[in-house]
């Protein structure tokens, strides 16, 4: 009897040890789209032998303002239909961030785009955002100096993308405040920063935390059973 309890639970021991090991390999490598998207970026334009844009976390913060302000507006055939005033930026994004006002520098151009079910950012980059030669150009521009991109879920709804440029300096402007770090972002991801995507879109944290709870459960259940029989 013994045998078999203790069996079993070793079996659930091992089914769940590989799910954190699943948990573990997804979260490694979606960590964070946003950052990944700078990369494809970064090698599309170095392929063409364009620099490499500075990765800015307070303007990918932005971005992901713009992505959450305009999530809502995404048609039908996945066309955006969505334009922040320009003091949207500096009076709702920004702060929103803690974006250091005086270090706001150009925005130069952006990119944005939407699509009903999730795309890893490769196929995020070539179907949803770069996906005409207008994309293509602002993409290619040689005044761009920094990138920045934002990403969220409208609520059960499209996932909505954000890349902004800027010819700005990537150590003095868009300056998170408490060095570095900014206000922490409930939803969504940005790019520049270490931090994954934040609650409802994907839930990895959640799943580590329950495989770590159902562990425990199981490893008290053994020691009651070796200790009762
Ligand atoms: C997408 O829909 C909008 C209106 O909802 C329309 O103006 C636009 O032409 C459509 N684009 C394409 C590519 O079908
Ligand atoms: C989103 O779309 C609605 C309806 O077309 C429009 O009234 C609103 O201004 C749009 N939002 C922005 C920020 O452009
Ligand atoms: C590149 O971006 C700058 C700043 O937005 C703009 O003035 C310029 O016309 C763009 N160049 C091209 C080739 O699109
Ligand atoms: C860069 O991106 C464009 C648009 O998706 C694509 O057509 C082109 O092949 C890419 N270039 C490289 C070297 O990947
Ligand atoms: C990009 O970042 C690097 C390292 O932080 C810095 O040395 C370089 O000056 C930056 N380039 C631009 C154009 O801001
Ligand atoms: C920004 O860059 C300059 C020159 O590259 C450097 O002296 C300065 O310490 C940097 N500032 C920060 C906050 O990293």
């Amino acid at each position: 009897m013994v045998k078999k309890q203790l069996l079993c639970c070793w079996g659930w021991l091992i089914i769940f040890n590989h799910l954190l090991l699943a948990a573990l390999v997804c979260s490694k490598s979606h960590g964070n789209p946003a950052n990944d998207l700078v990369d494809i970026i970064n090698n599309n334009r170095t392929a063409h032998k364009l620099p490499k844009l500075n990765d800015s976390s307070g303007l990918g913060c932005i971005a992901l303002q713009y992505a959450e302000l305009c999530k809502g507006n995404c048609t039908s055939n996945n066309t955006v239909n969505c334009k922040p005033s320009e003091d949207d930026f500096t009076e709702v994004f920004a702060p929103n961030c803690g974006v250091e006002l005086p270090t706001f520098d150009t925005i130069t151009a952006h990119i944005v785009g939407c699509q009903s079910k999730y795309l890893e950012p490769s196929l995020a980059f070539e179907h949803v955002l770069v996906r005409d030669r207008k994309a293509l150009s602002i993409l290619r521009n040689k005044s761009h100096t920094e990138v920045g991109v934002g990403m969220v879920r409208a609520h059960k709804g499209p996932f909505f993308w954000c890349v902004l440029f800027s010819s700005g300096k990537t150590n003095s402007t868009f300056v998170l405040e408490n060095r570095g770090e900014g206000i922490h972002q409930k939803k969504g991801c940005y790019s520049g920063s270490s931090i994954p995507c934040g609650a409802g879109q994907r839930n990895d944290s959640s799943l580590l935390n329950n495989v770590t709870i159902i562990a425990f459960l199981c490893a008290v259940y053994l020691f009651q059973q070796l200790h009762f029989n």
